[in-house]
């Protein structure tokens, strides 16, 4: 089966690198590292986590130890806990006791955990050494590994430090969505739907179109199959086009921009979903679930205002319900809810910033919303989805 690739080029750099999807590639891992890193380099450390590693990591390994690179590893614990400031310090010891030179590079095997952290690593070491991204979840495939972004969780909170650090390649197996579990990839298809939300009715459609193939059984030997590989690998590629389209344009988000073009529109369903995942304590919702609530809370925010119709809300409820099963809402507080909407990282000067939609593909970024809608809406969302 051929393979998908889709190029990145920042603008105001030298350098685009290229992304590649298709099912098997990690087989093809060290000549492919090879072609992104060339002669010079001599190097790899591989950061990954137990789980991942024992599925992928040997066959990873040979492939780089074949086409000439000595190759060591640091496994970090699996979880997001551990995607902080003392893991990273863990790896930079590694990096140092390997020898990694700035011609030598670090590879992310794993999830968004594994790549941030290692990116993460990877752009203070040494000022910054080359990094390859090979992700093993579908958020990671069609999110974390595009744009840039890396970085740890702190006592400041989450995801707020970090460096925008570009891969030099990204490899994309979707074959190991296989092993995936079922909520790891429900999750990721809400970050999907999120995109297609924002993007526009073609890839909205493309994305259903994979869950009517994923049907209510969900089983993950079907995911092996071809029939359902190529659409996936398809849909991958069309979701990173669109990532890397709004990401290229806008590299460091800026603050001041609030078009609908502006990185920020990449937080649609977000704001429900980080104050889902705080008055959980982090603990019940993947994150892609939580945010596939808060593209529903978003819809019924912005058909209040009567920016979106009905059938555009229904489309999403439809496609979110197809997703897989998310956690039950039964025991949420919408008051606590609302509460920590305060901590959200665009509540500035005493208003939400939030993504809304004018229409399916039409985002719009609003800074005026008063409580009442936005309590209303969480009601609404909290009663129809129970
Ligand atoms: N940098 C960005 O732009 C960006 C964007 C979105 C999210 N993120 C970050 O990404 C992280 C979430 O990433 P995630 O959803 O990939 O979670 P994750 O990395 O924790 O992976 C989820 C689980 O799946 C397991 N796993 C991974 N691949 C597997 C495979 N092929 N088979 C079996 N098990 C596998 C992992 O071990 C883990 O237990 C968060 O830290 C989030 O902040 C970053
Ligand atoms: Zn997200």
């Amino acid at each position: 089966m051929s393979t998908r690739s889709v190029k990145i080029g920042i603008s105001g750099r030298p350098s685009e690198y290229e992304i590649k999807i298709g099912p098997g590639l990690l087989g093809g891992s060290g000549t492919w590292a090879r072609k992104c890193l060339g002669k010079g380099a001599a190097k790899i450390v591989v950061v990954s986590n137990p789980t991942v590693f024992k599925l992928y990591g040997e066959q990873v390994t040979s492939s780089l130890q074949a086409a000439g690179f000595a190759v060591s590893q640091f496994l970090i614990k699996d979880g997001e806990v551990h995607k902080n400031f003392r893991t990273a310090e863990s790896a930079l010891k590694v990096f140092s006791e390997a020898k990694l030179s700035r011609t030598d590079a670090v590879v992310a095997l794993g999830g968004g955990v594994v790549g941030d952290l290692a990116g993460f690593a990877g752009a203070i070491y040494l000022r910054g050494i080359t990094f390859l991204q090979m992700p093993t979840t579908l958020l990671s495939m069609i999110d974390s590994s595009v744009g840039g972004k890396t970085g740890v969780n702190s006592a400041f909170g989450k995801n707020l430090i970090g460096s925008f650090h570009q891969p030099s390649g990204v490899l994309i197996d979707t074959a190991t969505l296989a092993t995936l579990p079922k909520r790891e990839v429900t999750a990721g298809l809400c970050e999907a739907i999120k995109q297609g939300a924002i993007s526009g009715k073609p890839l909205l459609d493309q994305t259903g179109d994979l869950l009517t193939l994923y049907g209510n059984e969900k089983d993950s030997a079907l995911i092996s199959n071809l029939g359902f590989q190529i659409p996936l690998r398809d849909l991958i590629a069309a979701q990173i086009a669109f990532k890397a389209q709004i990401v290229t344009g806008d590299e460091r988000e800026s603050s001041t921009r609030l078009d609908g073009k502006s990185r920020k529109i990449l937080n649609f369903g977000h704001t429900l979903a980080h104050a889902l995942e705080k008055v959980t304590d982090y603990k019940y919702f993947k994150h892609g679930e939580a945010v596939g609530y808060g593209i529903l809370f978003a819809a019924e925010l912005s058909k209040s205002l009567a920016l979106l119709d009905e059938k555009s809300v229904n489309l999403l409820y439809d496609v979110v319900h197809r997703a897989g099963t998310l956690p039950a809402l039964g025991n949420i507080d919408p008051q606590e809810v609302f509460e920590a909407f305060k901590f959200d990282k665009k509540y500035l000067s005493g208003s939400l910033q939030m993504v809304l939609l004018k229409g399916i593909g039409k985002p719009v970024i609003r800074t005026d919303i008063s409580p009442a809608p936005i309590k209303a809406a969480l009601k609404k969302l909290l009663r129809k989805w129970a």
